[in-house]
Protein backbone atom coordinates (compact mmCIF):
# COMPACT_ATOMS: atom_id res chain seq x y z
CA UNK A 1 0.00 0.00 0.00
CA UNK A 2 1.67 3.00 -1.11
CA UNK A 3 1.13 6.48 0.90
CA UNK A 4 0.51 8.62 -1.82
CA UNK A 5 -1.53 11.94 -1.61
CA UNK A 6 -5.44 11.42 -2.15
CA UNK A 7 -8.09 13.63 -2.71
CA UNK A 8 -10.90 13.19 0.65
CA UNK A 9 -13.16 10.49 -0.36
CA UNK A 10 -16.85 11.82 -0.24
CA UNK A 11 -18.15 14.78 -2.08
CA UNK A 12 -20.16 17.21 -0.16
CA UNK A 13 -23.59 19.37 -1.31
CA UNK A 14 -24.85 21.91 0.39
CA UNK A 15 -28.84 20.83 1.56
CA UNK A 16 -31.08 23.18 3.37
CA UNK A 17 -29.42 23.63 6.90
CA UNK A 18 -26.88 21.17 6.72
CA UNK A 19 -24.91 18.97 4.46
CA UNK A 20 -25.40 15.31 2.32
CA UNK A 21 -23.03 13.07 0.79
CA UNK A 22 -22.74 12.90 -2.45
CA UNK A 23 -21.32 10.61 -4.89
CA UNK A 24 -21.13 8.30 -2.15
CA UNK A 25 -19.10 5.74 -0.56
CA UNK A 26 -16.22 4.47 -1.31
CA UNK A 27 -16.10 1.24 0.36
CA UNK A 28 -13.72 1.96 2.78
CA UNK A 29 -12.07 5.17 4.07
CA UNK A 30 -8.27 5.74 4.56
CA UNK A 31 -7.00 6.62 7.76
CA UNK A 32 -4.05 8.17 9.25
CA UNK A 33 -2.99 6.95 12.80
CA UNK A 34 -0.21 9.14 14.70
CA UNK A 35 1.38 7.22 17.30
CA UNK A 36 2.37 3.30 17.61
CA UNK A 37 1.58 2.79 21.44
CA UNK A 38 -1.10 1.03 23.06
CA UNK A 39 -3.70 3.18 22.10
CA UNK A 40 -2.49 3.65 18.31
CA UNK A 41 -1.85 0.21 17.53
CA UNK A 42 -5.10 -1.51 18.50
CA UNK A 43 -7.01 1.13 16.75
CA UNK A 44 -4.74 1.12 13.60
CA UNK A 45 -5.61 -2.86 13.50
CA UNK A 46 -8.38 -3.02 14.13
CA UNK A 47 -9.87 0.27 11.97
CA UNK A 48 -7.78 -2.28 9.21
CA UNK A 49 -9.85 -5.38 10.18
CA UNK A 50 -13.05 -3.93 10.04
CA UNK A 51 -12.30 -2.95 6.56
CA UNK A 52 -10.66 0.23 6.30
CA UNK A 53 -6.95 1.34 4.51
CA UNK A 54 -4.67 2.32 7.28
CA UNK A 55 -1.16 3.77 7.84
CA UNK A 56 0.06 3.81 11.16
CA UNK A 57 3.09 6.42 12.03
CA UNK A 58 5.34 7.23 15.43
CA UNK A 59 7.91 9.60 16.22
CA UNK A 60 10.22 6.48 17.39
CA UNK A 61 11.73 5.09 14.48
CA UNK A 62 12.45 2.08 16.12
CA UNK A 63 9.03 1.12 16.93
CA UNK A 64 8.70 1.33 13.05
CA UNK A 65 11.73 -0.74 12.47
CA UNK A 66 9.96 -3.55 15.04
CA UNK A 67 6.50 -3.64 13.24
CA UNK A 68 7.86 -4.02 9.89
CA UNK A 69 9.77 -6.49 11.06
CA UNK A 70 6.51 -8.30 11.95
CA UNK A 71 6.90 -7.84 15.76
CA UNK A 72 5.13 -5.84 18.40
CA UNK A 73 6.55 -3.37 20.59
CA UNK A 74 4.18 -4.19 23.09
CA UNK A 75 2.26 -7.74 24.70
CA UNK A 76 -1.30 -7.37 23.69
CA UNK A 77 -3.57 -10.57 23.17
CA UNK A 78 -4.62 -11.27 19.73
CA UNK A 79 -3.06 -8.13 18.39
CA UNK A 80 -0.13 -10.05 16.90
CA UNK A 81 -2.05 -12.22 14.49
CA UNK A 82 -4.67 -8.97 13.66
CA UNK A 83 -1.78 -6.92 12.72
CA UNK A 84 0.27 -9.80 10.88
CA UNK A 85 -3.23 -10.57 8.62
CA UNK A 86 -3.99 -6.83 7.50
CA UNK A 87 -0.47 -6.18 6.96
CA UNK A 88 -0.53 -9.04 4.74
CA UNK A 89 -4.16 -8.24 3.05
CA UNK A 90 -2.40 -4.45 2.50
CA UNK A 91 -4.56 -2.95 4.44
CA UNK A 92 -2.39 -2.12 7.81
CA UNK A 93 0.96 -0.20 7.01
CA UNK A 94 3.74 1.44 9.25
CA UNK A 95 6.17 4.41 8.19
CA UNK A 96 8.55 6.48 9.78
CA UNK A 97 7.84 9.22 7.22
CA UNK A 98 5.48 10.73 9.23
CA UNK A 99 4.64 13.44 6.08
CA UNK A 100 3.52 10.39 4.09
CA UNK A 101 1.31 9.31 7.14
CA UNK A 102 -0.51 12.76 7.47
CA UNK A 103 -1.33 12.66 3.72
CA UNK A 104 -2.54 9.35 3.03
CA UNK A 105 -5.16 9.75 5.70
CA UNK A 106 -8.56 11.31 5.09
CA UNK A 107 -9.21 11.02 8.49
CA UNK A 108 -6.27 11.68 10.97
CA UNK A 109 -6.54 9.93 14.56
CA UNK A 110 -3.95 11.58 16.95
CA UNK A 111 -3.17 8.74 19.45
CA UNK A 112 -0.16 10.06 21.05
CA UNK A 113 0.59 9.79 24.52
CA UNK A 114 -0.26 12.31 27.11
CA UNK A 115 1.85 11.68 30.43
CA UNK A 116 1.43 13.30 33.59
CA UNK A 117 3.51 16.54 34.22
CA UNK A 118 5.43 17.29 38.13
CA UNK A 119 1.94 18.94 38.91
CA UNK A 120 -0.79 16.11 37.53
CA UNK A 121 -1.70 18.00 34.50
CA UNK A 122 -1.75 16.15 31.00
CA UNK A 123 1.31 16.92 28.92
CA UNK A 124 -0.12 17.92 26.16
CA UNK A 125 2.68 18.92 24.26
CA UNK A 126 2.61 15.92 21.81
CA UNK A 127 -1.06 16.95 20.65
CA UNK A 128 0.66 20.27 19.68
CA UNK A 129 3.37 18.90 17.73
CA UNK A 130 0.90 16.43 15.75
CA UNK A 131 -0.93 19.40 14.84
CA UNK A 132 1.78 21.23 13.34
CA UNK A 133 3.19 18.37 11.82
CA UNK A 134 -0.51 17.99 10.09
CA UNK A 135 -0.86 21.41 9.46
CA UNK A 136 2.15 21.18 7.43
CA UNK A 137 2.41 17.98 5.92
CA UNK A 138 -1.53 18.07 4.70
CA UNK A 139 -2.41 19.09 1.30
CA UNK A 140 -5.74 18.73 1.42
CA UNK A 141 -8.51 19.11 4.24
CA UNK A 142 -8.78 16.66 6.86
CA UNK A 143 -10.71 15.26 9.50
CA UNK A 144 -8.98 15.01 12.99
CA UNK A 145 -9.76 12.57 15.37
CA UNK A 146 -8.60 12.98 19.12
CA UNK A 147 -8.30 9.72 20.46
CA UNK A 148 -5.76 10.46 23.19
CA UNK A 149 -7.12 11.40 26.82
CA UNK A 150 -7.00 14.84 26.82
CA UNK A 151 -8.93 17.43 29.42
CA UNK A 152 -11.72 19.02 28.22
CA UNK A 153 -11.71 22.04 25.69
CA UNK A 154 -8.22 20.39 24.00
CA UNK A 155 -10.56 19.86 21.09
CA UNK A 156 -11.18 23.76 20.96
CA UNK A 157 -7.27 24.43 21.83
CA UNK A 158 -6.31 21.63 18.80
CA UNK A 159 -8.44 23.05 16.19
CA UNK A 160 -7.56 26.78 16.97
CA UNK A 161 -3.77 25.06 16.58
CA UNK A 162 -4.60 23.33 13.59
CA UNK A 163 -5.54 26.78 11.98
CA UNK A 164 -2.39 29.06 13.14
CA UNK A 165 -0.18 26.37 11.90
CA UNK A 166 -1.87 26.34 8.58
CA UNK A 167 -2.54 29.80 8.00
CA UNK A 168 -0.56 30.33 4.90
CA UNK A 169 -0.94 26.93 3.22
CA UNK A 170 -5.02 26.97 2.64
CA UNK A 171 -5.76 23.99 4.06
CA UNK A 172 -8.89 23.50 6.76
CA UNK A 173 -9.56 21.22 9.35
CA UNK A 174 -12.30 19.43 11.25
CA UNK A 175 -12.07 18.01 14.65
CA UNK A 176 -13.82 15.36 16.66
CA UNK A 177 -13.19 13.37 19.51
CA UNK A 178 -13.36 10.18 19.54
CA UNK A 179 -12.29 8.50 23.86
CA UNK A 180 -11.63 5.14 23.39
CA UNK A 181 -12.42 2.89 26.78
CA UNK A 182 -10.13 -0.07 25.94
CA UNK A 183 -9.23 -2.39 28.43
CA UNK A 184 -4.92 -3.62 28.29
CA UNK A 185 -4.99 -7.27 27.82
CA UNK A 186 -8.68 -7.36 26.69
CA UNK A 187 -8.36 -4.10 24.24
CA UNK A 188 -8.89 -5.72 20.50
CA UNK A 189 -11.82 -7.77 21.71
CA UNK A 190 -12.61 -4.15 23.60
CA UNK A 191 -12.41 -2.52 20.45
CA UNK A 192 -14.41 -4.91 18.10
CA UNK A 193 -17.19 -5.49 21.11
CA UNK A 194 -17.58 -2.03 22.34
CA UNK A 195 -20.49 -0.86 25.03
CA UNK A 196 -20.56 2.29 23.46
CA UNK A 197 -18.89 4.42 20.62
CA UNK A 198 -18.83 8.24 21.45
CA UNK A 199 -18.55 10.77 18.93
CA UNK A 200 -17.81 14.10 19.68
CA UNK A 201 -18.47 16.36 16.49
CA UNK A 202 -18.99 20.21 15.75
CA UNK A 203 -20.84 19.72 12.62
CA UNK A 204 -22.68 17.35 10.63
CA UNK A 205 -20.52 16.76 7.89
CA UNK A 206 -17.55 14.97 10.74
CA UNK A 207 -20.75 13.37 12.39
CA UNK A 208 -21.45 11.45 9.10
CA UNK A 209 -17.87 10.56 8.83
CA UNK A 210 -17.39 8.99 11.88
CA UNK A 211 -20.09 7.47 11.86
CA UNK A 212 -18.99 5.95 8.46
CA UNK A 213 -15.89 4.71 9.88
CA UNK A 214 -17.62 2.81 12.64
CA UNK A 215 -20.62 1.51 10.84
CA UNK A 216 -18.85 -2.11 10.68
CA UNK A 217 -18.99 -2.21 14.37
CA UNK A 218 -22.40 -0.83 14.75
CA UNK A 219 -23.83 -2.90 12.34
CA UNK A 220 -21.94 -5.95 13.88
CA UNK A 221 -20.93 -6.66 10.08
CA UNK A 222 -17.57 -8.22 11.25
CA UNK A 223 -16.05 -11.50 10.72
CA UNK A 224 -14.82 -11.37 14.73
CA UNK A 225 -10.86 -12.89 14.99
CA UNK A 226 -11.14 -13.36 18.58
CA UNK A 227 -13.74 -15.01 18.86
CA UNK A 228 -13.91 -17.30 15.52
CA UNK A 229 -17.62 -16.53 14.64
CA UNK A 230 -19.06 -17.67 18.37
CA UNK A 231 -19.13 -14.11 19.83
CA UNK A 232 -20.70 -14.03 23.57
CA UNK A 233 -24.11 -12.49 22.91
CA UNK A 234 -24.21 -8.61 23.48
CA UNK A 235 -26.73 -5.93 22.06
CA UNK A 236 -25.32 -4.01 18.98
CA UNK A 237 -23.19 -0.85 20.34
CA UNK A 238 -25.06 3.02 20.87
CA UNK A 239 -23.21 5.22 19.09
CA UNK A 240 -23.60 8.43 21.08
CA UNK A 241 -23.18 11.68 19.24
CA UNK A 242 -22.22 14.24 22.05
CA UNK A 243 -19.92 18.09 21.32
CA UNK A 244 -16.59 17.64 21.87
CA UNK A 245 -16.42 18.86 25.31
CA UNK A 246 -18.81 16.40 26.74
CA UNK A 247 -17.26 13.67 24.85
CA UNK A 248 -13.33 14.77 26.60
CA UNK A 249 -15.15 14.43 29.53
CA UNK A 250 -16.98 11.33 29.32
CA UNK A 251 -13.43 9.80 28.95
CA UNK A 252 -12.21 11.33 32.61
CA UNK A 253 -15.72 10.98 34.02
CA UNK A 254 -15.69 7.10 33.65
CA UNK A 255 -12.02 6.13 34.55
CA UNK A 256 -12.12 8.24 37.65
CA UNK A 257 -15.50 6.83 38.00
CA UNK A 258 -13.68 2.86 38.05
CA UNK A 259 -11.25 4.69 40.20
CA UNK A 260 -13.51 5.89 42.73
CA UNK A 261 -15.33 2.15 42.65
CA UNK A 262 -11.94 0.27 43.64
CA UNK A 263 -11.25 2.69 46.02
CA UNK A 264 -14.46 2.41 47.75
CA UNK A 265 -13.61 -1.33 47.68
CA UNK A 266 -10.40 -0.98 49.56
CA UNK A 267 -12.16 1.14 51.94
CA UNK A 268 -14.33 -1.56 52.55
CA UNK A 269 -11.48 -4.58 52.37
CA UNK A 270 -9.81 -1.97 55.60
CA UNK A 271 -12.76 -2.02 57.82
CA UNK A 272 -13.49 -5.77 57.16
CA UNK A 273 -9.54 -6.30 57.96
CA UNK A 274 -9.43 -4.56 61.23
CA UNK A 275 -13.34 -5.48 62.56
CA UNK A 276 -13.06 -8.92 61.27
CA UNK A 277 -15.69 -9.42 58.38
CA UNK A 278 -14.89 -10.79 54.87
CA UNK A 279 -14.51 -8.38 51.66
CA UNK A 280 -15.15 -11.37 49.37
CA UNK A 281 -18.56 -11.64 50.99
CA UNK A 282 -18.89 -8.06 51.30
CA UNK A 283 -18.65 -7.17 47.95
CA UNK A 284 -20.05 -10.25 46.11
CA UNK A 285 -23.43 -9.18 48.01
CA UNK A 286 -23.17 -5.24 46.92
CA UNK A 287 -22.36 -6.49 43.21
CA UNK A 288 -25.62 -8.40 43.16
CA UNK A 289 -27.34 -5.05 43.33
CA UNK A 290 -27.76 -4.31 39.86
CA UNK A 291 -27.65 -0.57 40.67
CA UNK A 292 -23.76 -1.56 42.03
CA UNK A 293 -22.36 -4.28 39.41
CA UNK A 294 -19.73 -6.71 40.34
CA UNK A 295 -17.04 -5.13 38.01
CA UNK A 296 -14.14 -2.65 39.84
CA UNK A 297 -14.54 -4.34 42.93
CA UNK A 298 -11.75 -6.28 43.82
CA UNK A 299 -9.85 -5.12 46.76
CA UNK A 300 -6.20 -5.64 46.79
CA UNK A 301 -3.39 -3.51 46.02
CA UNK A 302 -5.09 -1.17 43.91
CA UNK A 303 -5.25 0.77 40.60
CA UNK A 304 -1.87 1.25 38.45
CA UNK A 305 -1.51 1.50 34.74
CA UNK A 306 -1.10 4.19 32.41
CA UNK A 307 -4.62 5.59 32.40
CA UNK A 308 -6.27 5.14 35.51
CA UNK A 309 -3.79 6.83 38.33
CA UNK A 310 -3.16 9.83 35.94
CA UNK A 311 -6.55 10.42 34.31
CA UNK A 312 -7.82 11.06 37.87
CA UNK A 313 -4.98 13.47 38.80
CA UNK A 314 -5.55 15.22 35.58
CA UNK A 315 -9.50 15.33 36.54
CA UNK A 316 -8.58 17.08 39.94
CA UNK A 317 -6.26 19.55 38.18
CA UNK A 318 -9.30 20.13 35.62
CA UNK A 319 -12.03 20.26 38.82
CA UNK A 320 -9.66 22.64 40.27
CA UNK A 321 -9.17 24.87 37.47
CA UNK A 322 -12.81 24.94 37.61
CA UNK A 323 -13.69 25.87 41.23
CA UNK A 324 -15.26 22.63 41.80
CA UNK A 325 -14.73 20.57 45.25
CA UNK A 326 -12.89 17.85 43.76
CA UNK A 327 -11.99 16.13 47.43
CA UNK A 328 -13.89 13.02 46.46
CA UNK A 329 -11.44 11.97 43.54
CA UNK A 330 -8.49 13.26 46.28
CA UNK A 331 -9.69 10.96 48.65
CA UNK A 332 -9.62 8.11 46.24
CA UNK A 333 -5.98 9.10 45.14
CA UNK A 334 -5.10 9.21 48.39
CA UNK A 335 -6.28 5.21 49.53
CA UNK A 336 -5.30 3.98 46.80
CA UNK A 337 -1.74 5.58 47.38
CA UNK A 338 -2.24 3.69 50.87
CA UNK A 339 -2.16 0.44 49.74
CA UNK A 340 1.65 -0.20 49.39
CA UNK A 341 1.93 1.17 52.77
CA UNK A 342 -0.23 -1.15 54.28
CA UNK A 343 1.04 -4.12 52.17
CA UNK A 344 4.39 -2.99 53.45
CA UNK A 345 3.12 -2.83 56.84
CA UNK A 346 1.71 -6.33 57.02
CA UNK A 347 4.92 -7.88 55.67
CA UNK A 348 7.00 -6.15 58.72
CA UNK A 349 4.07 -7.41 60.61
CA UNK A 350 4.85 -10.69 59.76
CA UNK A 351 8.55 -10.68 59.31
CA UNK A 352 9.49 -8.02 61.82
CA UNK A 353 12.30 -7.13 59.72
CA UNK A 354 12.64 -7.44 56.35
CA UNK A 355 16.55 -6.65 55.93
CA UNK A 356 18.12 -9.19 54.67
CA UNK A 357 14.89 -11.11 54.27
CA UNK A 358 14.33 -12.83 51.20
CA UNK A 359 10.93 -12.37 49.36
CA UNK A 360 9.64 -13.46 46.29
CA UNK A 361 7.43 -11.62 44.49
CA UNK A 362 4.53 -13.27 42.00
CA UNK A 363 3.54 -10.91 39.21
CA UNK A 364 5.06 -7.40 37.98
CA UNK A 365 2.32 -5.72 35.19
CA UNK A 366 -0.49 -3.55 36.89
CA UNK A 367 -2.70 -6.13 35.99
CA UNK A 368 -2.92 -9.56 34.30
CA UNK A 369 -3.04 -10.35 30.28
CA UNK A 370 -0.35 -6.99 29.89
CA UNK A 371 3.16 -6.68 30.53
CA UNK A 372 2.65 -2.77 30.72
CA UNK A 373 4.92 -1.84 34.09
CA UNK A 374 3.56 1.86 33.86
CA UNK A 375 2.50 3.01 37.47
CA UNK A 376 2.18 -0.59 38.75
CA UNK A 377 1.86 -0.75 42.27
CA UNK A 378 4.93 -3.56 41.63
CA UNK A 379 6.77 -0.72 41.11
CA UNK A 380 6.34 0.85 44.69
CA UNK A 381 6.52 -1.95 46.13
CA UNK A 382 9.80 -3.50 45.06
CA UNK A 383 11.10 0.59 45.71
CA UNK A 384 9.70 0.00 49.36
CA UNK A 385 11.13 -3.58 50.23
CA UNK A 386 14.50 -2.18 48.62
CA UNK A 387 14.37 0.63 50.86
CA UNK A 388 14.18 -1.79 53.69
CA UNK A 389 17.25 -3.28 52.01
CA UNK A 390 15.09 -6.86 51.33
CA UNK A 391 16.40 -9.47 49.10
CA UNK A 392 14.09 -9.35 46.19
CA UNK A 393 13.56 -12.01 43.48
CA UNK A 394 10.68 -12.00 41.29
CA UNK A 395 8.87 -13.38 38.29
CA UNK A 396 5.79 -12.07 35.93
CA UNK A 397 4.72 -14.63 32.64
CA UNK A 398 4.94 -11.13 30.44
CA UNK A 399 6.56 -8.27 32.10
CA UNK A 400 10.09 -9.16 32.95
CA UNK A 401 11.81 -7.27 30.40
CA UNK A 402 9.75 -4.05 30.70
CA UNK A 403 10.79 -3.81 34.33
CA UNK A 404 14.56 -4.65 34.37
CA UNK A 405 15.67 -1.17 33.71
CA UNK A 406 13.67 0.23 36.89
CA UNK A 407 15.48 -2.42 38.83
CA UNK A 408 18.44 -4.03 37.24
CA UNK A 409 19.65 -5.53 40.71
CA UNK A 410 16.93 -7.90 41.61
CA UNK A 411 17.00 -11.67 41.13
CA UNK A 412 14.62 -12.28 37.97
CA UNK A 413 13.93 -15.65 38.01
CA UNK A 414 12.69 -18.09 35.49
CA UNK A 415 9.52 -19.53 37.06
CA UNK A 416 7.34 -19.05 40.35
CA UNK A 417 8.98 -21.94 41.57
CA UNK A 418 12.76 -20.63 41.45
CA UNK A 419 10.84 -17.46 43.03
CA UNK A 420 9.80 -19.69 46.26
CA UNK A 421 13.33 -21.18 46.46
CA UNK A 422 14.76 -20.42 49.97
CA UNK A 423 12.15 -17.20 50.36
CA UNK A 424 10.80 -16.02 54.19
CA UNK A 425 7.70 -14.73 52.06
CA UNK A 426 5.78 -14.79 48.89
CA UNK A 427 3.76 -12.06 47.51
CA UNK A 428 1.16 -12.07 45.13
CA UNK A 429 0.71 -8.56 43.05
CA UNK A 430 -0.99 -9.63 39.78
CA UNK A 431 -3.47 -12.28 39.57
CA UNK A 432 -2.25 -13.99 36.83
CA UNK A 433 -4.55 -16.93 36.27
CA UNK A 434 -1.05 -19.62 35.93
CA UNK A 435 -0.42 -18.81 39.46
CA UNK A 436 -3.79 -20.08 40.50
CA UNK A 437 -3.08 -23.37 39.61
CA UNK A 438 0.34 -23.89 40.41
CA UNK A 439 1.82 -26.91 42.22
CA UNK A 440 1.50 -25.26 45.60
CA UNK A 441 2.75 -28.22 47.84
CA UNK A 442 6.19 -27.94 46.13
CA UNK A 443 6.19 -24.14 46.15
CA UNK A 444 5.79 -25.03 50.15
CA UNK A 445 8.76 -27.21 50.54
CA UNK A 446 10.97 -24.74 48.39
CA UNK A 447 9.86 -22.10 50.72
CA UNK A 448 12.32 -21.01 54.10
CA UNK A 449 8.85 -19.97 55.56
CA UNK A 450 5.62 -20.94 54.21
CA UNK A 451 4.03 -17.18 53.95
CA UNK A 452 2.34 -15.87 51.51
CA UNK A 453 0.93 -12.46 51.54
CA UNK A 454 -2.07 -12.34 49.04
CA UNK A 455 -2.13 -8.90 47.21
CA UNK A 456 -4.99 -9.63 45.45
CA UNK A 457 -6.78 -12.44 46.91
CA UNK A 458 -5.93 -14.86 43.80
CA UNK A 459 -5.76 -17.87 46.38
CA UNK A 460 -8.13 -19.28 48.47
CA UNK A 461 -7.54 -19.14 51.98
CA UNK A 462 -8.83 -22.10 53.84
CA UNK A 463 -7.47 -24.10 51.00
CA UNK A 464 -3.99 -22.78 51.84
CA UNK A 465 -3.57 -22.76 55.43
CA UNK A 466 -5.11 -26.55 54.83
CA UNK A 467 -1.59 -27.32 53.05
CA UNK A 468 0.17 -25.52 55.95
CA UNK A 469 0.82 -21.86 54.71
CA UNK A 470 0.55 -18.47 56.76
CA UNK A 471 -1.38 -17.03 54.57
CA UNK A 472 -2.73 -13.14 54.50
CA UNK A 473 -4.80 -12.08 51.89
CA UNK A 474 -6.23 -8.20 51.72
CA UNK A 475 -9.92 -7.40 53.87
CA UNK A 476 -10.29 -11.25 55.40
CA UNK A 477 -10.40 -11.29 59.60
CA UNK A 478 -6.71 -11.06 60.79
CA UNK A 479 -6.25 -14.71 61.17
CA UNK A 480 -7.24 -16.83 58.00
CA UNK A 481 -5.89 -19.48 59.42
CA UNK A 482 -8.35 -19.81 62.30
CA UNK A 483 -10.99 -18.81 59.75
CA UNK A 484 -9.86 -21.97 57.91
CA UNK A 485 -10.22 -23.83 60.83
CA UNK A 486 -13.94 -22.48 61.62
CA UNK A 487 -15.34 -22.95 58.06
CA UNK A 488 -14.05 -26.94 58.16
CA UNK A 489 -15.72 -27.17 61.30
CA UNK A 490 -19.40 -25.51 59.93
C1 LIG B 1 -8.72 1.58 31.95
C2 LIG B 1 -10.23 1.56 31.72
O1 LIG B 1 -10.80 0.40 32.34
C3 LIG B 1 -10.56 1.54 30.22
O2 LIG B 1 -11.95 1.62 30.02
C4 LIG B 1 -9.87 2.76 29.57
O3 LIG B 1 -10.09 2.79 28.17
C5 LIG B 1 -8.38 2.67 29.82
O4 LIG B 1 -8.15 2.67 31.25
C6 LIG B 1 -7.72 3.89 29.20
O5 LIG B 1 -7.97 5.00 29.66
O6 LIG B 1 -7.04 3.73 28.18
P1 LIG B 1 -6.79 -0.27 31.90
O7 LIG B 1 -5.85 0.82 32.30
O8 LIG B 1 -6.40 -1.18 30.81
O9 LIG B 1 -8.21 0.35 31.45
O10 LIG B 1 -7.03 -1.15 33.18
P2 LIG B 1 -8.25 -1.56 34.12
O11 LIG B 1 -8.75 -2.87 33.72
O12 LIG B 1 -9.21 -0.45 34.22
O13 LIG B 1 -7.47 -1.71 35.51
C7 LIG B 1 -6.81 -0.59 36.08
C8 LIG B 1 -6.19 -0.94 37.40
O14 LIG B 1 -7.20 -1.15 38.38
C9 LIG B 1 -5.34 -2.22 37.40
O15 LIG B 1 -4.17 -1.99 38.13
C10 LIG B 1 -6.21 -3.24 38.09
O16 LIG B 1 -5.47 -4.23 38.76
C11 LIG B 1 -6.95 -2.35 39.09
N1 LIG B 1 -8.24 -2.91 39.51
C12 LIG B 1 -9.24 -3.12 38.61
C13 LIG B 1 -8.44 -3.20 40.85
O17 LIG B 1 -7.55 -2.99 41.69
N2 LIG B 1 -9.65 -3.70 41.26
C14 LIG B 1 -10.66 -3.92 40.38
O18 LIG B 1 -11.74 -4.37 40.82
C15 LIG B 1 -10.45 -3.63 39.02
Amino acid sequence: MGCKDVRFGYDWEEHGAGFILVGYRRSHLRISILGCGYVGLVTGACLAEIGHEVVCTDNDESKIVTLNQGALPIYELDLDEIVARNRRTGRLAFTANMGDAVRFGDAIFICVGTPPLHDGDADLSSIDSAARLIAEESRNSKLVVEKSTVPMQTGQKLKRALAIYARNLGTTFSVASNPEFLREGTAVSDFLHPDRIVIGVGDERTEAQLREIYRPLVEQNITCPVHNGSCPPKAPPRLLVTSINSAELIKHACNSFLAVKISYANLIADICESMGADVGEVVEAMGLDSRIGPQFLSPGLGFGGFCLPKDVQAFIRLGEKAGVDVSLLKAAECINKLRIDSFVAKARHALWVLKDKRIGLLGLAFKPGTDDVRFAPATELIRRLLQEHAEIQVHDPQAMEKIKPLFPSIRYCADPHEVAENAEALMIVTEWDVFKNLDWRRIKHAMSRPLILDGRNLLNGNEMADMGFEYQGVGKPADEALHAQSAKSR
